[in-house]
């Protein structure tokens, strides 16, 4: 069974679809830190971001290893390198182009061959995996989604006002919207969850409500 959740930056997605993931015993994946770890290789090694040429060749050679939380790149662990301000600046460069769409594309139906699995992602339910049982998509207002992110900064000891986040916000989600491919939106089957006024237990219990609708 292949679960889609997609949705716009800060709507929680990677960690209820982690812990529903946990309960209903599926596999996770987390398709942004594919594409955040291949933004990070690209800038540590030095490929120039406007090239779409280059980084094309740089993503094709890349070989990421997905395993529950953790990503690794060429066989080496880059889960916490990849949640930089500077990686999140540049992913638009890698998550832009058809090519490396494509190819990351390919990567995730391969994961998910033959397990029960919770997807999350932009394009999930869309793109990658049109003929998904259970499509859906996790949202909530902008200045929700901006006051659960910088709650969450702050307790990592980064105080940042809320305008500052709500303006990076607000460009994220334009960058992943105007998207010519894979761009985020929910799928015409997918099932809505806007998650305003909803604590983590209630947004996991709605997921899993969902879900279980789909059987
Ligand atoms: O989910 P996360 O915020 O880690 O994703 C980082 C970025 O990767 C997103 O803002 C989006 O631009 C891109 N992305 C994408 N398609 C996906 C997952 C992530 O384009 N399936």
């Amino acid at each position: 069974m292949i679960v889609t959740i997609d949705g716009p930056a800060g709507a929680g997605k990677s960690s209820i679809a982690r812990d529903v993931a946990e309960e209903l015993g599926f596999a996770f994946l987390d398709t942004g830190a594919m594409y955040r770890a291949i933004t990070f290789g690209a800038m540590r090694a030095g490929v120039p971001l406007d090239d779409v040429e280059a980084l094309v060749a740089f993503a094709t050679d890349a070989e990421l290893t997905w395993n529950d939380d953790r990503i690794d790149l060429d066989g080496q662990d880059v889960s916490e390198e990849i949640r930089t301000p500077a990686v999140t600046s540049n992913i638009r460069f890698v998550a832009d182009p058809s090519e490396i769409r494509g190819c990351l594309t390919e990567q995730q139906r391969r994961i998910a061959r033959g397990r029960d699995i919770v997807t999350e992602g932009r394009d999930q339910g869309t793109e990658v995996f049109p003929d998904a049982d259970c499509k859906i998509f996790l949202t909530a207002s902008p200045e929700e989604r901006a006051r659960r992110r910088q709650l969450q900064l702050a307790a990592a000891g980064r105080a940042v006002s809320l305008d500052e986040v709500l303006a990076a916000q607000n460009q994220r989600d334009q960058e992943d919207q105007l998207r010519e491919v894979g761009r985020l939106r929910a799928a015409d089957d997918a099932i809505v969850i806007q998650t305003d006024g909803m604590d983590p237990d209630q947004v996991k219990q709605a997921v899993l409500d969902a879900v279980r609708s789909c059987l």
